[in-house]
């Protein structure tokens, strides 16, 4: 047990750590792939209502859980019944599993900013993605460069850690988003991309876009890994935790809103595919850039940026496993970041192998990048999302941990976390595995 557990120095320090954890990759490079593939307006339509009203629960939860007992995911469950611990081990083997990808694309933009610092022009966008991506060194090299420097913020801990850099890097970023966003919207046909991104059209409706756009949210707010109960155990004992969770939502959506809008008019003024994939961002940001004056400057600044968000994203997700070896094998902080390094490095192997060495190998019919994706976001972060609900809603006096303003919204509260939340969950969950 830690004796001088850490705390966030201010309120407004947590608020950029928790943003900086949900703003990062899902949000632009994730985001916009997703929608692009399902169709656009109608999925993001979805994916809102999901992120308003289903999502903020489990969020909610999990700030609350981890404020109450100040403790990582094991030791949480463990205060709430001792029964429980086994469902706070899940969390962090989600956080391992999303990690396992996650750091294969911020290798990714590592090799972007390279790029455009030594001014490398590209012929051709995509085939220089496909390419790159299916090397089988240099992007793993650069895996292991993003998880060393992820490492290194979490072995110095929250308070030097975490919050370093958070508040000059994240209203940077914001506002050269702005600016790019602005840029794509004025290239001709710019306005088909927000058509396609605010414009219903009803025939792409389908079961499985409503998944995506369910994995999608949980993916964006870091639910469903433990990673905002660990940053809520950081919390101070006067904060408001419902304020916070709406605060979170509205930056994160911001965010992604932004991407999606630099991202769609580019797509459509130069005649790109909006539904290809995982390299969209990769391929078609460089592209906007080429067309802009001081282009490669932007990019790097840009890519720059990209990889900060993502790494504080990264060092949520390794903070989630680091606390739960602190704690639960009494290592060092130092041995137990060790650790996170070593289990991140061997899972990424085979995802970044995917794109190239390893692209027929096949689990379910799904490369390793494409499994891990779909165990985390179709499985797991809605499983621990119904656990943490019912957790929370049966094992924890509520009026303990929140503050609420009226009865009805107590009651309204507890309908939701006790009953509706975990069975709309548990419905979609079911019925996007039996697909
Ligand atoms: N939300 C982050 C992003 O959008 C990624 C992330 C961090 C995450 N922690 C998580 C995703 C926990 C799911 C669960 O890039």
């Amino acid at each position: 047990m830690q004796n001088n557990r850490e705390q966030w120095s201010s309120k407004i320090l947590f608020l950029f750590a928790a943003i900086g954890s949900a703003v990062g990759l899902g949000n632009i490079w994730r985001f916009p792939y997703i929608m692009g593939e399902y169709g656009g307006a109608v999925f993001l339509f979805v994916y809102m209502f999901f992120i308003l009203t289903i999502c903020v629960i489990p969020l909610i939860c999990e700030l609350s859980i981890g404020k109450y007992t100040k403790k990582e995911n094991v030791g949480a469950y463990a205060i709430v019944n001792p029964k429980l611990k086994f469902f706070g081990w899940i969390n962090v083997i989600t956080a391992t599993v999303i990690s396992s990808f996650y750091f294969v694309v911020g290798g990714w933009i590592i090799h972007y900013i390279y790029i455009n610092f030594i001014n490398h022009k590209l012929e051709n966008h995509s085939d220089y993605f496909l390419s790159f991506v299916a090397l089988p060194f240099l992007p793993y090299i650069l895996t292991l460069v993003f998880l060393t420097a992820c490492v290194f913020f979490v072995y110095r801990g929250v308070n030097k850690g975490i919050e370093l850099g958070n508040k000059i890097m994240m209203p940077t970023f914001l506002l050269i988003l702005i600016v790019l966003a602005i840029v794509s919207i004025s290239l001709p046909n710019g306005h088909k991309g927000l058509e396609f991104m605010f414009k219903p059209d009803m025939s792409k409706i389908s079961f499985e876009m409503i998944l995506a756009a369910l994995g999608q949210s949980f993916f964006t707010l870091s639910i469903g890994a433990g990673c905002l109960l660990v940053y809520g155990s950081y919390m101070k004992e006067k904060e408001n935790i419902v304020k916070n969770a709406y605060l979170i939502i509205f930056a994160d959506t911001i965010f992604a809103l932004l991407a999606g809008i630099m991202i769609f008019p580019a797509v459509f003024s130069f005649g790109l595919k909006s539904d290809s994939g995982a390299g969209l961002v990769f391929i078609t940001l460089p592209k906007i850039f080429a067309q802009m004056p001081y282009g490669s400057f932007l990019a790097i600044l840009f890519f720059i940026l990209l990889l900060f968000a993502a790494l504080t994203s990264a060092i949520s997700l390794a903070e989630v496993q680091t606390a739960a070896y602190i704690e639960n094998f009494h290592l060092s902080r130092k041995k137990a970041a060790g650790l996170v390094f070593v289990i991140i490095a061997i899972l990424a192997l085979p995802v970044s192998l995917s794109f190239g060495f390893l692209s027929n190998v096949k689990i379910f019919s799904k490369s390793f990048f494409d499994l891990f994706d779909f165990i985390t976001s179709n499985i797991l972060m809605p499983l621990n999302s119904i656990i943490i609900c019912i957790i929370f809603g049966w094992f924890v006096k509520i009026k303990k941990v929140l503050i609420f303003k009226n009865e009805y919204i107590y009651k309204l509260f507890s309908v939701l976390v006790k009953y509706i939340v975990p069975l709309v969950l548990t419905i979609l969950m079911i019925c996007g595995l039996l697909k």
